[in-house]
């Protein structure tokens, strides 16, 4: 990407958030970015969209030379896709559970360093993550505490009988980041996100509590040290398992790691 050319943002994934991203992207041509490719395992996804933006096979997406390559789909992009892409173009994976595997996140790290790419960490729902990433060898302790409503959670990993059965406020877990991620993959990538940016995911804890009262997905993150002490708490409607906040948070990520023309940029 060179002044004046656009930086090419390539999506996997054309659901709610990618739907919305799409969008903003096709509609703002100042901001200095346009499509490189669009790319959904559900063909109906991709039906109303001009045919040369459609991508089948991700292992092609090279060809349409991204400078950006972002993942609204699912963690399995990230364990598929994410070290091939980080060999020729950033990426920027919103389903962040996946990097709770050791392994694969040290592995795209290197990747990324040898190729001189970079893997971006929207910080998505989590907000206020950027202080706690400016400190991170300075915290003792971060704790990030989520409550909703069972009927938004996907239970299927920790109870049978679906999310009637909750009547009343139940801690459904209490622990390393790291183990939420498999068991929650969908609803944690908030926690995941804070884990990346401080102290890392065995160090980081996890709580989720399923309030069958709330008509609100709350996250609480507080982080303890020496020099500070933060908390910080955000509460939001929600529309399916993504809030409306949430997508705008997610856009302006985009937005801040590769548009132009932004006469503004909180940094
Ligand atoms: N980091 C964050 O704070 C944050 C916030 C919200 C959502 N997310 C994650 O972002 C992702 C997208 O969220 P959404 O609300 O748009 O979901 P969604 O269900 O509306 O859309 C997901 C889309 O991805 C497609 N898809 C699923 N698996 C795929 C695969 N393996 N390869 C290609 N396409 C695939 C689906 O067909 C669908 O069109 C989810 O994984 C969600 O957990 C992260």
């Amino acid at each position: 990407m060179s002044a004046g050319t656009p930086a090419r943002i390539g999506l996997v994934g054309m659901g709610g958030i990618g739907s919305y991203v799409y969008e903003q992207i096709t509609t703002q041509p100042q901001l200095g970015l346009e499509i490189a490719f669009v790319s959904d395992i559900s063909a109906e996804r991709l039906k109303d969209l001009p045919p040369e933006l459609v991508l089948d096979d991700p292992g092609q997406a090279r060809e349409r030379r991204p400078d950006l390559i972002v993942e609204m789909a699912h963690p399995d992009v990230t364990r598929q896709w994410g070290r091939a892409f980080l060999e020729y173009c950033d990426y920027m994976p919103l389903s962040l559970t996946a990097l709770a595997d050791a392994q694969l996140h040290e592995a795209m790290l290197n990747t990324a360093g040898t190729a001189g790419t970079c893997l971006y960490i929207p910080h998505g729902a989590a907000v206020g993550i950027d202080s706690i990433f400016e400190c991170r060898d300075a915290w003792d302790e971060v704790v990030v505490t989520m409550k909703k409503n069972p009927r938004n959670m996907d239970l299927s990993a920790v109870m049978q009988r679906g999310h009637k059965a909750i009547t009343a406020p139940t801690v459904l877990f209490e622990g390393p980041t790291r183990e939420i991620c498999p068991l929650f993959p969908r609803n944690v990538n908030s926690h995941a996100a804070v884990a990346l940016a401080g102290i890392g995911f065995d160090r980081t804890r996890s709580r989720l509590i399923a309030d069958p009262s709330l008509d609100v997905s709350i996250i609480e993150i507080v982080a303890r040290g020496p020099a500070a002490e933060l908390k910080i708490e955000r509460s939001n409607p929600l529309k399916g398992v993504s809030g409306i906040y949430t997508y705008r948070a997610i856009w302006s990520c985009i937005c801040r790691a590769k548009a132009r023309g932004v006469r503004t940029q909180i940094c």
